[in-house]
């Protein structure tokens, strides 16, 4: 079957791993990589498919109504994979307006301008579907207690930037509720793997501990994640768009919990062994500093739903993928070097310039 999908915020880190693996899985599909390119999002994550006849590049913000309407109207589109986000929580409590501006509003752009085209369509929402992609983050925050984030769990966002997600979620389900349309949302773990901006934790300390910098652990470094490896992502996104029910809400994650510091502890001791280092050469670098404000103290994932209902489990073990993670960045620092000077953000304009 042929499709038209837009897939929002496809130049960054997850999403650039979803425009792959749909642009190299479905060569009937035409895949539109719909991304304004703002600090987080790099054209040179997707330079092995940037040239398949299958992929369009569009450059545009979510938030540009008369633009995303257009574009759907013209290319005929039936199925948007919403990622694009402001989705660093450090940045978010320094500039919240910027979050609630895309997060929120953005959403709700493409919402709007969706509904209007396909509403106006003779099928109307007839094999359409919005998939709004979320973050565990809305849920709050858990005690260390065994209790793990269900569907069912009641949100309560405590950083701006999961406020404005929670919000964004809200709209899509609105939309649903509302209009009739077919929407779905997903609310992963945190991700690692290859691509991800030098902010997160995960590049910035390997980065770091290669360049011999200080660790810049939060706090106690006791808070904790549940780490998923980003491909594993993609292929749930993968089936959920394809399969999942119309109107349901599915959480992702790996079963993977992970205190900060001893994370900390397993990068240090992969990157010093992969660059050939002595064991504990790099112990030193860990720092410890003031606490991120609202800091929540554990996420976990309970993804039996989707188990159960779809078949999806991660196919990677958490070793396997950190070793294949500090490899990538290892093995890619001209990528790194890249993105940390600045220089990524002017490969578009490079780009266009010489066609
Ligand atoms: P990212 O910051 O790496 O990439 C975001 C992308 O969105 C960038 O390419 C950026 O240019 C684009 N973008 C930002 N504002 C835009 C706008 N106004 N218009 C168009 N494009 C815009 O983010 P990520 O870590 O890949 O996260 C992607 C999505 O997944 C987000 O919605 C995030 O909330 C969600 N999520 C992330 C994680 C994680 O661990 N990273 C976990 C769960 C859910
Ligand atoms: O849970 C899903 C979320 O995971 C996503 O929705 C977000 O988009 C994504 O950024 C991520 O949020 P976190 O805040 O958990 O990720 P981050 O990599 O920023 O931080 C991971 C943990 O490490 C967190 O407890 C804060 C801590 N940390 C982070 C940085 C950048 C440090 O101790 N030092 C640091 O320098």
């Amino acid at each position: 079957m042929k499709r038209t999908i837009i897939i929002t915020g496809g130049a960054g880190f997850i999403g650039s791993h979803v425009v792959r693996l749909f642009v190299n899985r479905y060569p009937d599909y035409r895949i539109i990589n719909l991304d304004k390119l703002t600090y987080a999002g790099n054209l040179a994550n997707l330079r092995d498919i940037e040239d398949r006849p299958n992929y369009k590049f569009v450059r545009m913000d979510i938030c540009d109504f008369e633009g995303v309407m257009k574009l759907i109207q013209d290319e005929h589109v039936d199925g948007i994979i919403h990622l694009a986000a402001e989705s660093h929580v450090d940045r978010s409590i320094k500039d919240p307006f910027t979050f609630a501006r895309t997060n929120v509003m953005g959403t709700l752009t493409l919402l709007q301008a969706a509904k209007l085209y396909w509403e106006a369509l003779p099928e109307k929402y007839e094999g359409k579907r919005f998939y709004h992609i979320s973050t565990d983050e809305v849920y709050g925050a858990l005690q260390f207690d065994g209790t793990l984030f269900t569907e069912e769990t009641k949100y309560q966002p405590h950083s701006p930037y999961s406020a404005a997600k929670a919000s964004s979620d809200h709209f899509v389900r609105a939309y649903h509720d509302t209009y009739g349309m077919p929407t779905i949302v997903t609310n992963c773990s945190n991700n690692y793997g290859p691509y991800q901006f030098p902010e997160k934790l995960i590049p910035l300390f390997i980065n770091n501990i290669r360049h011999g910098k200080p660790l810049p652990v939060y706090g106690k470094g006791e808070n904790v994640r549940d780490w998923l490896f980003v491909e594993d992502h993609a292929r749930a996104i993968d089936i959920i768009f394809h399969k999942g029910r119309i109107a349901e809400t599915y959480n992702i994650g790996g079963f993977n919990e992970w205190k900060n510091i001893d994370l900390i502890k397993v990068l240090i001791k992969t990157v010093d062994r992969l660059l050939g280092r002595p064991e504990g050469a790099d112990d030193h670098l860990i720092t410890y500093v003031t606490d991120r404000a609202g800091h929540d103290l554990r996420y976990a994932i309970d993804s039996t739903k989707l188990k159960n209902e779809l078949g999806w489990e991660p196919s990677l073990q958490f070793e396997e993928g950190i070793e294949k993670t500090v490899k990538w960045y290892l093995e890619n620092q001209a990528w790194m070097d890249n993105v940390t000077s600045g220089d990524y953000q002017k490969y578009y304009e490079d780009m266009y310039r010489n066609r």
